[in-house]
């Protein structure tokens, strides 16, 4: 047996325990309980406290994590070796955030000096458009921004924006990523061709989605400012050459390297949309707060390191608890899509069922994620989970204080994040829910009837994550918080967190059905298959 199975037969052993005690009795058993698995990085205050881990299991965790020698990956991952290993390349997003004068390498590559050219290069042009200097074809300064990407050219810039945007913005920016030709219709309602800058993201500018919105967009354009309409295309791509194809005028095209993976690409040129709407000076302090987060998860012992102890804790439901799902509930709207981000990272990132060798892995890897804004999924799915049938871990995420109004609503917000942390590791007895019937005058028989349905059983899980502000360094650290948490599980897991394998087949169905949708011979496939692709083509 090796150290590193060792380690997982004692943590999964651990784990075991853990369902003949509950988790609030671990508070009066543990004193340290709270000094230990409370932990602050980058600005975020981080409370492992509700999991339903002891400490000892925590250590056997800890252990986990050493075994699996996390540190030495995490070196490997910064030192910029080919980690992602089925496609030969680095992953160094961290390069992207870093301060003005380091030095990563990709591969032994310096890239830090392109890297800072080309942040310099979204400045200068982001403040152009700001400042109304670079007009549109017919003269008007730039008051809209289209931006047309997907997956993860879409994900991360829509939730930075979302999370920073001015209340009142002079430059609106607008998303379209799904090929529905109803998204690009609601995109462009209401828009001015003249006054918008129509910025395509697409790291292959091939992705089909974004080059059919890219078409009606850029046919848009022309339609309403003639050929003169192709000036008002930016470009945020890897492939310069089919970019240079599509007409986009060579001083509005911004690279960037295939060591950035789509969903880790925000940092990158990917971002300068919220660049152009927020300020290079916001977007800067975003990678500062990453950064930061980088540091504390490159110096951190492991014992309080926040993105490998919020992997431990998520792996311990995960293969100790086997609980596949996971929510993740911020409790600010203006990180209401935080979930849809996560959905991507952790799932594209960590769905997989081989090791980095190819061998079927040895234990469940990712859990699914899904939420939304709290307090609004506590009128949704909170049912589920204070007394569904399933155990469903959650994230909660919150933010101390805000400008964005009324300081009684945060209140009230931060009231319910508390709380709802609270009832689900807490929950209601049955005796207590018995004695309140009774007190009310209530029969026997009703209180047989009604108790069990008021009961909570409690002893559900959280993370608590609290931001003092949204601002963007925290929003930052947030989002590399779980960059690295996904990296540490991928590596618990001996999978490579950075290939998306998995995405490729339905996109190649999709264009044979295509084919076959506008009149092409028709395919082999399955009768289920066959009948729709008939029904679609009547
Ligand atoms: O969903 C698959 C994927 O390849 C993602 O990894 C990527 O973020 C997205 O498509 C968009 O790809 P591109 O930026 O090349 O258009």
């Amino acid at each position: 047996m090796t150290d590193l199975t060792a380690a997982w037969d004692r943590l999964l052993q651990a784990a075991a325990g853990a369902d003949e005690r509950r988790i609030v009795s671990l508070f009066d058993a543990e004193p340290d309980r709270l000094a230990r698995l409370c932990v602050t990085a980058a600005g975020l205050e981080l409370d492992l406290s509700k999991q339903p881990w002891s400490l000892a299991d925590l250590d056997a965790a800890l252990a986990l994590a050493l075994a699996a020698d996390i540190e030495a990956a995490r070196d490997r991952l910064f030192a910029g070796e080919p980690v992602n290993a089925s496609e030969g390349r680095a992953a160094l997003h961290m390069a992207l955030r870093a301060p003005k004068g380091s030095d990563f390498k990709a591969q032994g590559e310096p890239v830090s000096a392109e890297v800072e050219a080309t942040r310099a290069r979204m400045a200068a042009f982001a403040e152009k458009i700001r400042s109304g200097a670079l007009k549109g074809a017919t003269g008007k300064p730039f008051r809209a921004v289209l931006h047309i990407g997907i997956g993860g050219s879409d994900f991360g810039p829509r939730l930075v924006w979302e999370a920073l945007r001015p209340v009142a913005s002079a430059i609106q920016v607008r998303f379209a990523a799904n090929v529905d030709p109803a998204e690009m219709a609601f995109a462009l309602a209401g828009l001015d061709p003249a006054e918008t800058l129509v910025v395509v993201v697409s790291k292959t500018f091939t992705t089909q989605e974004t080059m059919t919105n890219a078409q009606t967009a850029r046919a848009w354009l022309r339609a309403a400012l003639g050929p003169a309409g192709d000036a008002h295309l930016v470009a945020v791509s890897t492939a310069l050459d089919l970019v240079e194809a599509f007409g986009v005028p060579a001083d509005q095209v911004f690279g960037f390297r295939d060591w950035v993976g789509g969903r880790y690409s925000v940092w990158s040129s990917v971002g300068l949309s919220c660049v152009i709407g927020l300020g290079a000076e916001v977007f800067e302090r975003l990678l500062a707060g990453a950064a930061a987060m980088d540091d504390h998860f490159r110096a951190a012992p492991l014992a309080t390191n926040a993105p490998v102890l919020l992997a431990l804790a998520h792996i311990f439901n995960r293969n100790g608890l086997g609980r596949p799902v996971r929510a993740v509930v911020p409790y600010a709207q203006r990180l209401h899509l935080l979930p849809n981000f996560l959905q991507q990272l952790e799932m594209e990132s960590n769905g997989k069922r081989v090791t980095a060798d190819g061998r079927p892995v040895a234990h469940a890897t990712a859990a699914a994620v899904f939420g939304d804004a709290g307090t609004n999924v506590q009128h949704a799915f909170f049912q589920l989970m204070h007394q569904g049938t399933d155990v469903i871990p959650i994230d909660i995420i919150a933010v101390r204080e805000t400008s964005d109004g009324d300081p009684a609503a945060q209140r009230i917000l931060l009231a319910n994040a508390v709380a709802q942390a609270e009832a689900l590791m807490v929950g209601r007895p049955e005796a207590e829910v018995r004695a309140e019937l009774s007190a009310k005058g209530l029969s026997r028989a009703e209180i047989d009837r009604l108790a069990p349905q008021r009961t909570f059983p409690g002893d559900r899980p959280s993370a608590f994550i609290l931001l003092d502000r949204l601002t963007p360094e925290r929003l930052g650290a947030l989002l590399a918080l779980y960059e690295h948490k996904t990296f540490v599980e991928g590596v618990l897991w001996g999978i490579n967190s950075f290939d998306q394998w998995g995405v490729e087949l339905g996109k190649t169905l999709a264009s044979r059905v295509l084919s076959e949708l506008e009149g092409g011979p028709p395919g082999t496939h399955d009768p289920s298959t066959s009948r729709l692709i008939g029904d679609l083509k009547a």
